[in-house]
C-alpha cells in the first residue's frame, strides 16, 4: 500500500542526509543516546539470539548465494517470486518456538544479497507485498508478533545487490547479468536510505540493523567509500535505541553500538573471517546450526543439541552473544532439526539460564575443561569435559563457598598454589556441569 504520508516522511527525512555530501550532523562524532546505551546493556545481558535467513532464495534450496554461486541471471531467477508462497508460514509459531528456546531477540533477514525485500517497500516492486502470489508482509507479522510476546527484533539488511543495476558490484554477484556500466552509487545508496528509513519508521521498536555485504569491495584498487556514518546517523536519528552493528570482520568503526563475529568466537578464527581486534562493545558471534545460512536441503548436518548448548555457554564465556541461526523451508516452516535443537536449549535454559543471562565472561580464560562466567560475587564454573575428580582453577579472588548447581551440595576447596582447586565426588558428567563460586 503507497501512502503519501509515508513517502513524505522518508523524502523528507533523507532530504537532510544525502546528496553525495555528509552533513555536520552526520559527520560529527558519534555520541550514543542514553537509551542507546541501555539497550546494548540490556542487548549483552541478553545472550542468545536466533537469526532468520529467509527469502525466496529458500525455494530453490541451495543457500542464500545460490544466485551467484551458480551465476544466474537476476532476471531468471526473480521469477522464482511468482511462485512463493509459503502457506505454512505462521509468525506466532515462529515467535513462540524460538521465545520457549530462551532467545531474547530475532535477527530477520529483511533483504539479502539477491535483493529481494521481505516487507511491503515503496522503493521497489520486487518485494514479497507485490512480487508473490503471497501477497503479506512477513516483517510486519513478524514484528507484530515480536512485540506482543515481548522479544526484540533485529533487522539483517545487506548493503550488497546482486539484482539492482544501480549497485556497483564487487567481488560477488558478477554472473548475474547486471550491466557494470549502469551503476550508479548516489542512487544505490538513497534507495538503501529510504528502506531503512521504512524498516525504522513503520514496525515500532527495531532492535537491531545488522549490516553485511562490506567486504565485497574488499579488494577494490581505489577503496570504496560506503558512506555508513551518514546512513548510522540516519539510523540513530529514528530511534536513538536501536544498534547498529556490521559484519565487516574489522574493528567496529563510528556509530557502530555492538561488534559481530561470523562463525567463530570472539578472539578465535577458525573459520578464516574473524582475527579483528575485540572491541569494549557488547560482542555477539553469528552461527549456523547446519552448515548454511538458507535453506539447503542437501545440508542435514546439524550440530547436535549439546554441541550447540556447550557453543552457547562458550560464547558466554567470551562475554558475548549467540546469535544461532535457522533456514526456514519454502513452504515457511521452521525445519524440524531446528525446532529440535530450540527444544533442547530451551529445556537447558529454563532450568540453568541464570548461569549465562546477565553474565559476563568469567575470570578464567577457556580451557580444555570448559568456561566461566559472572554474575556480581558469584562465578559459575561450567564444566564440559573433566577426566578427574579435582579441578584447579587460577583464581585470584577468595572463594567463600562452592556448590553443584543442580543439587546445591557443597563441594570441598582448597586454596594454594596460586589458585583453588575443587574435588568432586564423582567424575563430573553431562553436557554442562555446573559449579556454583561465591567470591570475595
Ligand atoms: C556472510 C554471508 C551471508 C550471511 C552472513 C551471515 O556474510 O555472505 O550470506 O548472511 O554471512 O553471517
Amino acid at each position: 500500500m503507497k501512502t503519501p504520508k509515508r513517502l513524505f516522511l522518508a523524502t523528507a527525512l533523507m532530504a537532510s542526509l544525502i546528496g553525495g555530501k555528509a552533513t555536520a550532523q552526520a559527520t560529527a562524532s558519534y555520541v550514543p543516546a542514553e537509551e542507546n546505551l541501555k539497550a546494548r546493556q540490556e542487548f549483552a545481558d541478553s545472550k542468545l539470539g536466533i537469526f532468520i535467513h529467509w527469502g525466496i532464495y529458500s525455494m530453490f534450496a541451495q543457500g542464500e548465494w545460490y544466485m551467484t554461486n551458480a551465476n544466474i541471471d537476476n532476471k531468471e531467477y526473480a521469477k522464482a517470486a511468482s511462485a512463493f508462497y509459503p502457506i505454512r508460514f505462521n509468525a506466532r509459531e515462529w515467535v513462540s518456538a524460538i521465545k520457549d528456546a530462551g532467545a531474547r531477540y530475532i535477527c530477520f533477514t529483511s533483504r539479502h544479497h539477491d535483493g529481494f525485500s521481505m516487507w511491503d517497500t515503496e522503493q521497489s516492486a520486487y518485494n514479497i507485498v507485490d512480487a508473490t502470489p503471497f501477497g503479506r508482509d512477513v516483517i510486519k507479522e513478524l514484528a507484530d508478533e515480536c512485540h506482543r510476546q515481548g522479544i526484540k527484533l533485529h533487522f539483517y539488511y545487506s548493503h550488497i545487490d546482486w539484482t539492482r543495476e544501480d549497485y556497483p558490484h564487487g567481488r560477488t554477484g558478477r554472473g548475474t547479468g547486471k550491466d557494470p556500466k549502469k551503476a550508479d552509487w548516489p542512487s544505490y545508496y538513497a534507495f538503501m536510505n529510504r528502506q531503512l528509513t521504512e524498516l525504522l519508521t513503520n514496525y515500532g521498536e527495531v532492535g537491531a540493523i545488522w549490516f553485511d555485504g562490506v567486504w565485497d569491495h574488499d579488494q577494490d584498487t581505489v577503496p570504496f567509500d560506503w558512506q555508513l556514518e551518514e546512513q548510522y546517523a540516519l539510523i540513530h536519528r529514528l530511534q536513538p535505541a536501536c544498534l547498529v552493528g556490521n559484519n565487516h570482520h574489522q574493528t567496529p568503526v563510528e556509530g557502530e553500538d555492538i561488534q559481530i563475529f561470523e562463525r567463530d568466537l570472539p578472539g578465535e578464527n577458525k573459520a578464516g573471517l574473524s582475527g579483528q581486534a575485540i572491541s569494549r562493545l557488547p560482542l555477539e558471534t553469528c552461527q549456523t546450526m547446519n552448515g548454511m545460512w538458507g535453506y539447503k536441503i542437501i545440508d542435514q548436518n546439524y550440530k547436535s543439541p549439546e554441541t550447540l548448548i556447550r557453543y552457547l555457554v562458550s560464547t558466554s564465556g567470551k562475554g558475548a552473544n549467540l546469535l544461532l541461526n535457522i533456514g526456514p523451508q519454502p513452504n515457511g516452516e521452521l525445519p524440524a532439526a531446528a525446532l529440535d535443537r530450540l527444544k533442547a536449549i530451551g529445556e537447558w535454559t529454563t532450568r540453568y539460564g541464570e548461569t549465562i543471562y546477565g553474565t559476563t565472561a568469567g575470570d578464567i580464560a577457556a580451557q580444555e575443561w570448559g568456561v566461566t562466567t559472572r554474575k556480581g560475587n558469584r562465578l559459575f564454573v561450567h564444566i564440559f569435559d573433566l577426566d578427574a575428580k579435582e579441578l584447579f582453577l587460577p583464581l585470584t579472588c577468595k572463594v567463600k563457598k562452592a556448590l553443584v548447581y543442580d543439587t546445591k551440595q557443597p563441594l570441598k576447596v582448597k586454596r594454594g598454589n596460586g589458585g583453588t582447586t575443587l574435588f568432586f565426588d564423582e567424575i563430573p558428567s553431562g553436557v554442562d556441569y555446573i559449579v556454583e563460586l561465591e567470591t570475595k
